[in-house]
């Protein structure tokens, strides 16, 4: 058995005929509202989702030819809604499903954050969970008053500290302190709420919280990172991991390498899930969802340009200041992904940039085409052989049409297949989560 997780963007769903939907929906000028998010996540927790996991980032990307035309143009990592704020609806309108949202420990004061999610686990019942990322852009710090981001590997070595202020805070409040003792008439036992007094090199805070220990007492902690700094964080510090490694050998060599870290920290590798990213292509016949994936790779103009907010928004690389008919040059450095530009170098090679950003803007470990049958099945065959613990199901722009086909076509045949769960045991995420691998 494996699990499932949703790649949740609080972004503009389909406004446009797509290689996977060919509907277009009022929910394009709507989102914003939430209420296509709600149907989304009450979709997800029907269809045996053990979370939705929301993205973020804080900016506008404006990086390629120097204007947002590809980001605005494409929707692609803007415009966006705050996911903090979002999910305190969507934990209303659902009852079991983790909702896991995403925040920067190099933009946000360590109390804000430890006070939201304190909150967000008492509103969710014990249902949140926190995608630590350090951020990857100069155009997010300028926001935030900064000339520029903090290095790669320092925002990993901040990250670090950050997590153990909001832990200092969120432990402020021992499990027993309220009372609300109608006879001696305390509502909460001043001796057991105590200070953090966290003092650190980046970070400070006096505390206590105020808010009580949450249900969970931290949130489930969630990280994507991929260079060596990232891992070791991860294996360090989360319960949960994201990541896109290629193919079923990059599969095994990303766990094992999580594993082997993890056991280095001290701690139980069983006790990390490994999630891989994939965007499966459901049809109804094979024939027809080999069309859908042929239509993508037919699309290159789509491709190119989807690539392009892609390397300007998660590496601020413009790549309109290279020659596109060359290959990338190798001397191209970031401070933004760097395990991304590592990866894209790699499956490039000597492909001119034209001819290899515009052969495909699909992101997935493993090409999964076909029925939902047919799918079901080779996702089993590959949770066996990887021992990975679940799959992120990730496609944009996002479509009811899309929701279906997994909800109603893909999670059905992994469920006949007893892959995926029936129910939901426990009531708090992280108890999920540990369920079975
Ligand atoms: C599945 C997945 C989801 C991610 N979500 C976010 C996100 O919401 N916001 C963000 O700033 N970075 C996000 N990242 C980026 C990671 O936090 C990290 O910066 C990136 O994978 C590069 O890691 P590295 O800097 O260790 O090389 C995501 C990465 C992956 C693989």
């Amino acid at each position: 058995m494996f699990q499932l997780g949703w790649f949740g963007n609080l972004t503009a769903p389909e406004w446009a005929p797509s290689p996977t939907s060919p509907y277009v929906t009022d929910d394009a000028t709507t989102w914003m509202d939430g209420r296509f998010y709600i149907d989304q996540a009450r979709n997800l927790e029907r269809a045996g989702f053990d979370f939705l996991m929301l993205e973020d980032s804080l900016m506008v990307p404006d990086m390629y030819r120097g204007t947002s035309e590809m980001a605005l143009k494409h929707a692609r990592y803007a415009p966006k809604l705050d996911p903090v704020v979002a999910a305190s609806m969507l934990a209303y309108a659902t009852e079991h499903i983790g909702i896991i949202c995403t925040a920067s420990t190099t933009f946000y004061n360590p109390y804000q954050l430890a006070r939201q999610f304190a909150t967000l686990d008492h509103l969710t019942r014990g249902r949140i969970g926190w995608n630590m990322v350090t951020s990857s852009e100069d155009r997010a710090a300028q926001n935030f008053g900064m000339e520029r981001l903090p290095e790669h590997d320092l925002r990993y070595e901040m990250a670090d500290e950050f997590k153990r202020c909001v832990e200092a805070l969120w432990m402020s409040w021992d499990e027993d302190a309220i009372v609300a003792d109608p006879d001696t008439g305390y509502y909460a036992d001043f001796t057991k709420v105590h200070r953090a007094d966290f003092e650190g090199r980046f970070y400070s805070s006096r505390g206590p919280l105020n808010v009580p220990r949450s249900p969970q007492g931290t949130p489930v902690y969630c990280q994507a990172g991929g260079s060596p700094k990232g891992r070791d964080f991860a294996a360090k510090h989360t319960d949960l991991i994201l990541n896109i490694p290629i193919g079923v050998e990059g599969m095994k060599e990303f766990r094992n390498d999580i594993r082997r870290r993890a056991e280095g920290f001290g701690r139980n590798p069983d006790d990390i899930k490994v999630f891989w990213v994939v965007l499966p292509i459901i049809g109804e016949t094979e024939a027809e969802a080999k069309a859908i994936e042929q239509a993508w790779a037919d699309a290159k103009d789509y491709n190119f340009e989807i690539n392009m907010a892609h390397f300007e928004a998660t590496q601020e690389i413009d790549m309109s200041q290279f020659d596109p008919d060359k290959p990338l040059p190798d001397d191209v450095t970031t401070n933004g992904h760097q395990s991304t530009l590592a990866n894209t170098k790699k499956a490039w090679g000597d492909k001119t940039i034209r001819e290899a950003a515009s052969e495909s803007s699909r992101i997935t470990s493993i090409p999964l085409v076909g029925t939902a049958d047919q799918v079901a099945e080779r996702m089993g065959e590959v949770a066996e052989e990887v021992g990975g613990d679940g799959f992120l199901i990730y496609n944009q722009p996002m479509s009811r049409h899309y929701i279906a086909s997994i909800t109603d076509g893909l999670a059905p045949a992994l469920r006949r297949r007893g892959l995926i769960r029936t129910g939901f045991k426990h009531q708090h995420l992280r108890d999920n989560l540990r369920d079975f691998a």
